[in-house]
């Protein structure tokens, strides 16, 4: 029987997703997260949507078997092609980053004309365009595959002058067509956010949709009476399925103390 002083439980295809996570412990200070990062078998972005299915059908069986009370799907190519399986699959609430993402761009926007950026996955599978034209169906939409900004950031170049050259050949043509809000549809986009703002300049307004999915997060636990009380604090865990010690290294940069060890688990 799941408890509201259960965990909630996110996953990620590696360590991005900690960008939710860190939003979720800001805003939800008293839950508990039990974190899985599928280092072993990242990236998702280049895969096939089955393939990405099965991994995100594996974690989610794992995550219930650690009692989680709810899952966030933190990686915008899992929500794109597992969101739909995973909710007719789970009893659980499962929450994606993508519904949140394109309600804050509705909002953000003043011409009514938003960009898309995410994985070849996330891209080619429209979910983005679908949550935004649901909200609001005369947005004019420009999506962008950026395949090569992942490894850039798993490689440390979050602000070094190849990036800059990428980001400009990618942002050109959401720059000529003159987006003012450009949604960040994968977990390591925000990690460059500052080179990505220095080539759209100040008038183009970034989304990250960590934030929102938290908001979110809150709104699901309270509607299903699920909400932590903890009086002795919350408990994190991490688990990776590959180099916990990369992982605790990684993830210290976008947790700092909150994270003090990783487990590991392998799947599939
Ligand atoms: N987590 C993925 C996403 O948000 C990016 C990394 C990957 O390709 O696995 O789409």
């Amino acid at each position: 029987m799941v408890t509201a002083e259960a965990p909630v439980g996110i996953f990620d295809s590696g360590i991005g997703g900690l960008t939710v996570a860190h939003a979720v412990m800001q805003q939800l200070p008293r839950e508990s997260v039990t974190y899985f990062g599928d280092t072993a078998r990242v990236p998702y972005g280049p895969k096939s949507p089955e393939t990405v299915r099965r991994y995100s059908l594996e974690i989610a069986a794992f995550l219930v078997e650690q009692q989680v009370k709810t899952l966030v799907v933190a990686c915008n190519t899992a929500t794109a092609h597992a969101l739909p399986l995973l909710r007719e699959r789970l009893t659980i609430p499962v929450i994606g980053v993508i519904e949140p993402g394109a309600r804050a761009a509705v909002r953000a926007t003043r011409n009514g004309h938003v960009g898309v950026i995410g994985t070849a996955g996330t891209i080619k599978s429209g979910a983005y365009e679908r949550a935004l034209r649901a909200l609001e169906p005369s947005l004019r939409i420009t999506a962008r595959a950026c395949p090569l900004f992942v490894p850039m950031v798993e490689e440390g170049w979050v602000d070094h002058e190849a990036t800059r050259l990428i980001a400009r050949e990618y942002l050109a043509p959401l720059q000529s067509e003159e987006v003012d809000t450009l949604v960040l549809g994968c977990t390591h986009y925000p990690l460059l956010k500052h080179v990505i703002a220095d080539v759209l300049g100040p008038d183009v307004t970034l989304i990250d949709s960590a934030e929102e999915t938290a908001r979110e997060t809150a709104l699901v636990l309270r509607d299903q009476r699920l909400t932590a009380h903890n009086p002795a604090g919350p408990a994190h865990r991490f688990i990776a399925s590959d180099d916990p010690l990369m992982f605790l290294q990684l993830g210290q940069r976008f947790l700092g103390d909150a994270i003090d060890g990783v487990e590991v688990k392998t799947l599939g």
